[in-house]
């Protein structure tokens, strides 16, 4: 004789019981699959050193305002372009290599390079920055500059001549040294080139503790403050 139906099986779970573990089951195998959701695409992450730990040659009034309105300036508007763009769920250096020069993309790019070049300027600079580099790059140098004095001149003579706003940098293309300059927001992350070390030439930079005097603030930058440590590590390791 058949047996009827019957929504519970002889020694089984309650099909109610089933479904949800199933459906519990399914989620969990959805939701761990699925993208996280992106948050913003940059952030202002702290400041590695108090605000007056780079005085005198960085004021911590030209610190706050510097980190604290213009770096933050540049990341809320900067997030607030890309949420609105096709470039949601790109990376910062795609966005960057993406808009670069492009008409219809100048403040995305322009905001976007602002505020990933500050992040990488903080990096830069250290209360400590007495020490020189040493191995790799210091031979990379030599060989590039003939030497430390060489370098440093080469540097601050591309800091004093560029024209306007902009910035001073040390490069690697390849295992290349270059010294260039980028106008206004432009970014050597932007054009195949690893930044390695920056001086932010921008007046805002400078302007209150060494009024229109660009080469003091840029060699007391490059001679107490700079984290060559960590340019020699970041070279060691691209
Ligand atoms: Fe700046």
């Amino acid at each position: 004789m058949q047996k009827p139906l019957s929504c519970r099986r002889q020694g089984g779970i309650p099909l109610a019981r089933a479904f949800a573990v199933f459906l519990a089951a399914f989620l969990l195998l959805f939701w761990g699959c699925a993208p996280e959701p992106k948050g913003p695409a940059l952030t202002l992450a702290p400041l590695p050193y108090a605000m007056d730990a780079l005085a005198p040659v960085m004021s911590a009034q030209t610190l706050e305002l510097h980190y604290g309105k213009h770096h933050a300036g540049y990341v809320t508007k900067a997030n607030a372009l890309i949420e609105k763009s096709r470039f949601k769920q790109k990376s910062v250096e795609e966005i960057l290599v993406a808009t670069r020069g492009k008409k219809k993309h100048e403040a995305l790019f322009n905001n976007t390079a602002q505020a990933w070049n500050h992040a990488f300027f903080w990096g830069c600079l250290t209360p400590r920055g007495d020490a020189r580099p040493t191995g790799l790059l210091a031979g990379a140098i030599n060989k590039e500059f003939g030497g430390w004095k060489g370098f440093r001149a080469a540097f601050i003579d591309a800091a004093t001549t560029q024209f306007g706003s902009g910035w001073v940098w040390l490069v690697s293309e390849d295992t290349k040294l270059r010294i260039i300059t980028s106008a206004n927001a432009d970014t050597p992350i932007a054009q195949g080139l690893t930044p390695l070390f920056t001086i932010d030439l921008w007046e805002h930079a400078y302007y209150l503790d060494f009024h229109n005097k660009r080469k003091a603030y840029v060699e007391g930058l490059f001679d107490g403050l700079a984290n060559w440590k960590a340019v020699e590590e970041r070279y060691q390791h691209h």
